[in-house]
């Protein structure tokens, strides 16, 4: 199937799911009922970055909630990357005689920022917001805020990007694609008009 039948049979296929979508309004649920996917390796590119940043050493080892490092997430569109300034908090001190910490320092002395690479990036032409889904499924959850830690927010991160704490670098294992943004918005009450997530 060439990309322009496919683009036509998408937009087909979810004009149909909509109104399917509209009058089933789902009931909010207080946990997220996880869209099956359908079938298929989804598995991006493991992502060569500057330094092997250890996400499971850092969350399952040590505990580090998520939200400390990926700060913005709560307030903005984007959960951003941490700056090298808030890894040498820590590394002033820590494992300074590891390689990977020394690599860290090299960046920081020279006034360098670390060139992260993207790991996740939907197109330009979708509208994506970490605020409102976290909103939803953590902040405007009572028990999950009185309760905020690594073990409860990773499961809700998991959702979208698989779980980290299992993980060194970031590695996509979700599909990101429209049927699967699609299919968690039905089943768990998000937007269903094409505009809310296309300007
Ligand atoms: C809150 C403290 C803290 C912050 C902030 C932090 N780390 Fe760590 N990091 C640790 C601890 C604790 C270890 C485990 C050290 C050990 O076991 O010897 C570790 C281990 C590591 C290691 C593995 C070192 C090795 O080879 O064993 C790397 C690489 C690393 N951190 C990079 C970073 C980077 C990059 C940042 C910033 C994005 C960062 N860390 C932020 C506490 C922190
Ligand atoms: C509803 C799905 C969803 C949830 C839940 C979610 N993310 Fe994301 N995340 C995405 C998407 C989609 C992107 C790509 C955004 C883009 O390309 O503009 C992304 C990108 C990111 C990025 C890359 C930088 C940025 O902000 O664009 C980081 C870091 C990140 N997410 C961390 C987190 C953390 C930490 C959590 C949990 C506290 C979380 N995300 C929860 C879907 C989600
Ligand atoms: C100590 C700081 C730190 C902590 C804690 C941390 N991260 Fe990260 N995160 C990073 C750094 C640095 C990167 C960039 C390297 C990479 O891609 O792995 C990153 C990358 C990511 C990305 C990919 C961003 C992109 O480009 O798409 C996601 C998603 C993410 N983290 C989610 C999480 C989740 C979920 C947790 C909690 C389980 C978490 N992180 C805990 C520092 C941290
Ligand atoms: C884990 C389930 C889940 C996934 C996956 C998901 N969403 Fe959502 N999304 C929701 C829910 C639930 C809401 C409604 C939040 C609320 O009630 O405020 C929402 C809200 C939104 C909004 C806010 C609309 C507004 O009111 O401003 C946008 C935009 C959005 N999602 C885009 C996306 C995109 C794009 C993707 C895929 C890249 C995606 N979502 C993936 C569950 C999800
Ligand atoms: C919940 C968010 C969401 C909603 C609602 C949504 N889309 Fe999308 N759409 C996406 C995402 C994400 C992509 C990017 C897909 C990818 O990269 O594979 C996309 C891609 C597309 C594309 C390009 C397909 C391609 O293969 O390049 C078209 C056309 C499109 N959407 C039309 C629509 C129409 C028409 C509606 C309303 C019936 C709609 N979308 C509703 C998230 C959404």
């Amino acid at each position: 199937m060439n990309d322009t039948l496919r683009r036509w049979l998408l937009t087909f296929l979810y004009l149909g799911g909509l109104l399917v979508a509209t009058s089933a309004a789902a009931a909010e649920a207080p946990t997220i009922k996880y869209p099956v996917p359908p079938p298929g390796d989804y598995n991006g590119d493991v992502v060569e970055q500057p330094i092997e940043f250890p996400h499971d050493i850092h969350t399952k080892v040590n505990k580090i909630n998520c939200l400390y490092c990926h700060t913005y997430g709560r307030r903005s569109k984007v959960a951003g990357i941490p700056p090298t300034s808030k890894c040498m908090g820590c590394h002033r001190v820590i494992a300074t005689d590891k390689p990977r910490i020394q690599k860290l320092t090299e960046y920081w002395e020279k006034r360098q920022s670390i060139p992260w690479k993207k790991v996740h990036d939907v197109p330009d032409f979708v509208h994506f917001t970490h605020e409102k889904h976290l909103k939803k499924f953590i902040f405007d959850n009572e028990d999950l805020v009185q309760n905020l830690s690594v073990d409860t927010v990773a499961p809700v991160c998991a959702a979208c990007h698989g779980d980290l704490r299992e993980m060194t670098v970031a590695r996509k294992v979700k599909p990101m694609n429209m049927g699967w943004c699609v299919a968690c918005h039905e089943a768990n009450g998000g937007p269903g008009d094409c505009w809310k997530c296309h300007k």
